[in-house]
């Protein structure tokens, strides 16, 4: 549907409850994923956030992805936060002042405007660009939409696949927690114990004036997050994959199976972009393959049944159980084998689904550091839930996704669109009218069944 307003249906009061959030949250150029909590655009939330805007007005989704590959760097790159320049400049830490890009980034291509952070969030753009496109594909190519989409994303692939190669064979690092997305998962405090924090006192976490303390990182955390972005800006932004030449020691080199796994279901998407806008898509799938057995090769964990980080430092795997190692399941050929044992981890004791729980925790149900409370350590997320969803659709799992879809439903609504819940209850955390929720709801209420 190409309308502005959600037609009335089942879902109708929900559908209204999402649009109000989505249009509140609008800055004309982008959305803020919280007015509160996070004032500036937000990489992954932008590529979320536009799956939902879609429904609404698909050529506002379009501006989300445009206005965030607008900064772009020239190395490839495609940042975490764009700062708004309206927005005070100490209203999030760590805020434009912090992270400098464009003299520490200038080595590395960062634009001299807008500003921006300089690590990276996972890519699900090429799936958001494509499910945009599909909204309304007459305006879509009308607009050259695709034709100009298609560039940026394919640098952002390449920048990924080379300048994030740390440990030599095809995954891509984070060299930060908040990388993954999942800022606080309990899969890095081995390697994040590592890493020195900054003394408390020497910055001002503003997120506290806008959240609850227990459903946020701790200090000792945000000492570390602090101490390795401050590292990376003082080398430039310099990563040093493994085709790039020798990297250099980053403190933090983590391969996440979720940041993967949505790099190839990204491929995927971009193979089939390629083929809309007349470009040749083997390469798409030729590299979809390739990081799909490297991931299985290096990620997998038959015991665990399960896909678990690995600590590239130590070249160890981290046996923490995380929901990021069950988003592979969105990939369409992973081994039947592998496939199986995803699918029976899911419904089982330490992430519940069908049984003890309403919606996917973000970690281990039984893992000695669960707390249903805080941040990634536990709650349950709308995006994770929604690409779950979209994973037991595409293998066949109808039943299980049907209820899951209803369960997202449910909570979104009655949470007021919580940034995060507490995955037995359903109770809200963290912010509220929080727009990836608003946005993920949506899609759910309006996109027909099968995946599109
Ligand atoms: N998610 C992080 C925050 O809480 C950084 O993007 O600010």
């Amino acid at each position: 549907m190409t309308g502005t307003r959600p037609a009335p249906g089942p879902h109708g009061r929900l559908a209204q409850g999402a649009r109000r959030v989505l249009l509140d949250n609008w800055t004309g150029t982008s959305t803020v994923p919280s007015r509160t909590l996070y004032p500036h655009q937000w990489s992954w939330d932008s590529a979320f956030i536009a799956i939902g805007l879609r429904h609404l007005m698909p050529h506002r989704a379009q501006r989300e992805l445009e206005t965030l590959f607008g900064a772009q760097w020239g190395d490839g790159r495609i940042p975490h936060i764009v700062f708004n320049p309206a927005v005070p400049r100490d209203a999030y830490f760590p805020g434009p002042d912090f992270w400098r890009s464009a003299t520490a980034g200038a080595a590395a291509g960062a634009p001299a405007r807008p500003e921006t952070s300089g690590i990276v969030q996972p890519p699900v753009h090429a799936l958001a660009a494509l499910l945009t496109h599909r909204a309304d594909p007459d305006a879509s190519v009308r607009s050259g939409f695709l034709d100009r989409a298609y560039p940026r994303l394919a640098a952002w692939h390449g920048y990924l696949t080379r300048a994030r190669d740390l440990g030599g064979h095809g995954l891509v690092s984070a060299v930060h927690p908040w990388e993954p997305g999942m800022d606080n998962s309990p899969c890095w405090d081995a390697p994040l114990a590592r890493v020195t924090p900054v003394p408390p006192g020497a910055f001002h976490r503003a997120d506290l004036d806008h959240g609850a303390a227990a459903d946020r990182p701790t200090d000792l955390d945000y000492g570390r997050y602090v101490r390795l972005a401050t590292d990376y800006r003082d080398r430039g932004y310099r990563d040093g994959g493994h085709r790039d030449g020798a990297a250099p020691d980053t403190g933090f080199a983590v391969e996440d199976p979720g940041t993967n796994a949505l790099l190839i279901a990204s491929e995927h998407a971009l193979a089939e972009i390629a083929m809309a806008i007349g470009a040749d898509p083997g390469p798409h799938r030729i590299r979809a393959a390739r990081l799909t057995a490297a991931l299985v090769d290096r990620l997998w964990s038959a015991a665990t049944g399960l896909f678990l980080c690995r600590d590239v430092r130590t070249d160890t795997l981290v046996p923490e159980r995380s929901a990021a190692g069950l988003l592979p399941l969105l990939l369409p050929d992973l081994p039947p084998a592998v496939r199986r044992a995803l699918l029976a981890t899911l419904r089982g004791e330490h992430f519940g689904l069908g049984r003890t729980v309403r919606l996917v925790p973000s970690y281990d149900l039984l893992g000695a550091a669960f707390d249903p409370f805080r941040y990634w350590r536990g709650p349950a997320w709308f995006n994770v839930n929604w690409l779950l969803e979209r994973g037991l659709r595409l293998h066949g799992e109808t039943a299980t996704a049907d209820a899951l879809r209803t369960a997202v439903l449910e909570s979104a609504a009655a949470s007021g669109f919580a940034e995060y819940v507490d995955p037995y209850t359903g109770r809200a955390r963290g912010t509220r009218a929080f727009s990836w929720t608003a946005a993920l709801a949506l899609d759910l209420a309006l996109a027909p069944e099968s995946g599109v």
